[in-house]
C-alpha cells in the first residue's frame, strides 16, 4: 500500500464521518423541535402505549428547545456528559421537565441561566431542586390583554385576607394579605397602579377596615362611606397616628395573651386593618412618613397590613432597609432595568421589558415570580359595586378606644 493510498482512505473515512455528524444532527433537530404528527389529516402530540403505561409525546418542540438553549450555554462536564431528561410530561399549563446532573454540574447554574431558558420558550420558567435532581417549570400559555374584575365574596374562605392579583400562565393568583403582610405597588403611570388599589379595597371591604391615604386624586371620594377616606397631610396623620395607637394596644394584648400573632388571637377585638397609600411619593409631611414606617416595621403581627402604591420606587421615597419590609410586590412597566430591580430584588429586570399592556405587571411573593395580567375595575362598575356592600365608615377618631369589631 502506497502512502497515497493511505491518506486518500483516511480522508473518506473523514467524509463519512461528517456526513453521519451531519445526519445525526439533522434527524436530532428534526425529531427535537417536531410538533407532533400529522396522519390520516389529524395532529397528534402524544401516543399512550397502554402495557407500557406510557406517554410517548410525539410533539417535543419545547423540551427540545431546552435542549438547544443547556447545548448553547455549553451545560457539559469536562468529560463532555451533558444533563439528562429523567422525566417529562404536559401539563395543563405548558411542560414540567425532570433533570438529572452529571457530577460537575450544579442546580445553580440553572438558576443563574433562568431567564435563557424562559426566553428561548417565550414564557416563563420556574426550577426547583427536589431529591438531587432538577424540576423545571415551564409556563407558556399567553396571557390576556384584559380581565375584568371578577369576585364572589365567598370565595377563599379559607384565606384571611385574599387579594386577586390578576391570572398567571398557571391561572388565577390570589396573595393573602394577611400573611405577606405589606404589599408595594410600583410602575410608571397609567398602567394600573390605582386600578389594582381599587380591586383589593373591594374585594377587602367585606373583611377588613380600610383606611386609604389619597394624596392626588380625588378617585377614592366615593368611597368615604366604608372606608376611612384622607385626602389631605393633616387628615393622613390623624389616621396614621390612629393606627399607631391601635398597633400599640393590639402588641400589649398579644402580648398579655400570650399569642405570637394575631391569628392566634381569639378575642373579637382585633379586625384586620388594611392602610391603602395611593402615591406614597407624595406625601411630604415628616411625621406622616414617621408614623407609616412605623406600622410597616412594627405591625407584622398585629393585622396591621400596608399597600402602598409609587411610581418612583426610588431610596428616597422607601428606603431599601423598609422596602424588604414588603414581601409581596406588584410591579408594572417601569422605566428601566434598574428601577425594575429596586421593586422586585437584584435578579429582577423584568418589570423593564414588560409589553406595553395596560394592567400587565410582575408580581413577586417570596421568591417566586410571574406575569400577570391584572384585574380591571372601571370606576363606574366600582360604584355599582359598592350599593352591595354594607357601609361601616370606622371612626378612627376615637383615640383608643377599641375600634369596632366585626
Ligand atoms: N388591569 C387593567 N386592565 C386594563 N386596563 C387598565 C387596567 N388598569 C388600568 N387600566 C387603564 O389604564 C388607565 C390608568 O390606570 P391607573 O390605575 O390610573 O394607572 P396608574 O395609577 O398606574 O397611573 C385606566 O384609566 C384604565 O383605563
Ligand atoms: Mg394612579
Amino acid at each position: 500500500m502506497t502512502q497515497l493510498e493511505v491518506i486518500k482512505i483516511s480522508k473518506q473515512e473523514g467524509l463519512l464521518t461528517d456526513v453521519i455528524q451531519d445526519t445525526k444532527s439533522i434527524l436530532k433537530n428534526m425529531w427535537r423541535n417536531r410538533s407532533g404528527i400529522e396522519f390520516m389529516g389529524r395532529k397528534y402530540d402524544q401516543v399512550k402505549i397502554p402495557f407500557l403505561k406510557k406517554r410517548i409525546y410525539l410533539d417535543n418542540v419545547i423540551p427540545g428547545k431546552i435542549q438547544d438553549t443547556l447545548e448553547n450555554l455549553g451545560f457539559e462536564t469536562k468529560e463532555g456528559k451533558r444533563p439528562i431528561i429523567v422525566s417529562k410530561r404536559k401539563t395543563e399549563y405548558g411542560w414540567h421537565l425532570v433533570f438529572s446532573l452529571p457530577p460537575g454540574l450544579s442546580f445553580g447554574q440553572f438558576k443563574q441561566k433562568q431567564d435563557y431558558f424562559a426566553d428561548a420558550v417565550r414564557g416563563w420558567v420556574t426550577l426547583e431542586r427536589r431529591n438531587g435532581l432538577v424540576h423545571m417549570d415551564i409556563l407558556t400559555g399567553a396571557l390576556p390583554t384584559s380581565l375584568p374584575y371578577e369576585w364572589r365574596p365567598d370565595a377563599y374562605h379559607k384565606i384571611a385576607l385574599p387579594v386577586p392579583v390578576g391570572v398567571s400562565q398557571k391561572g388565577v393568583e390570589v396573595l393573602d394579605l394577611a400573611e405577606s403582610p405589606h404589599l408595594l405597588v410600583a410602575g410608571v403611570p397609567g398602567f394600573g397602579k390605582s386600578n389594582f388599589l381599587h380591586v383589593l379595597i373591594h374585594t377587602l371591604l367585606p373583611r377588613a377596615l380600610i383606611g386609604i391615604i389619597d394624596m392626588k386624586r380625588l378617585e377614592f371620594a366615593y368611597l368615604s362611606n366604608h372606608a376611612a377616606v384622607t385626602r389631605t397631610e393633616k387628615d393622613a396623620l390623624q389616621l396614621v397616628k390612629a393606627l399607631n395607637r391601635e398597633m400599640e394596644r393590639r402588641i400589649d394584648v398579644l402580648e398579655a395573651a400570650n399569642c405570637v400573632k394575631v391569628q392566634e388571637y381569639k378575642g373579637q377585638d382585633m379586625p384586620y386593618i388594611v392602610l391603602v397609600i395611593d402615591e406614597l411619593a407624595e406625601i411630604r409631611d415628616e411625621q406622616v412618613l414617621y408614623y407609616i414606617d412605623r406600622i410597616v416595621r412594627l405591625a407584622r403581627a398585629v393585622g396591621i397590613s400596608v399597600v402602598a402604591a409609587t411610581q418612583r420606587p426610588s431610596t428616597k421615597v422607601i428606603n431599601g432597609d423598609l422596602r424588604a419590609m414588603f414581601a409581596a410586590r406588584v410591579c408594572y412597566q417601569v422605566a428601566d432595568e434598574l428601577n425594575s430591580r429596586m421593586v422586585l430584588g437584584e435578579n429582577y429586570s423584568h418589570a423593564a421589558y414588560l409589553p406595553g399592556i395596560k394592567g400587565r405587571a410582575i408580581y413577586k411573593f417570596g421568591l417566586e415570580i410571574k406575569e400577570v395580567q391584572t384585574m380591571y375595575l372601571p370606576l363606574s362598575k366600582a360604584k355599582k359595586l359598592l350599593k352591595n356592600q354594607p357601609k361601616e365608615r370606622w371612626t378612627y377618631e376615637r383615640q383608643g378606644k377599641r375600634l369596632p369589631p366585626r
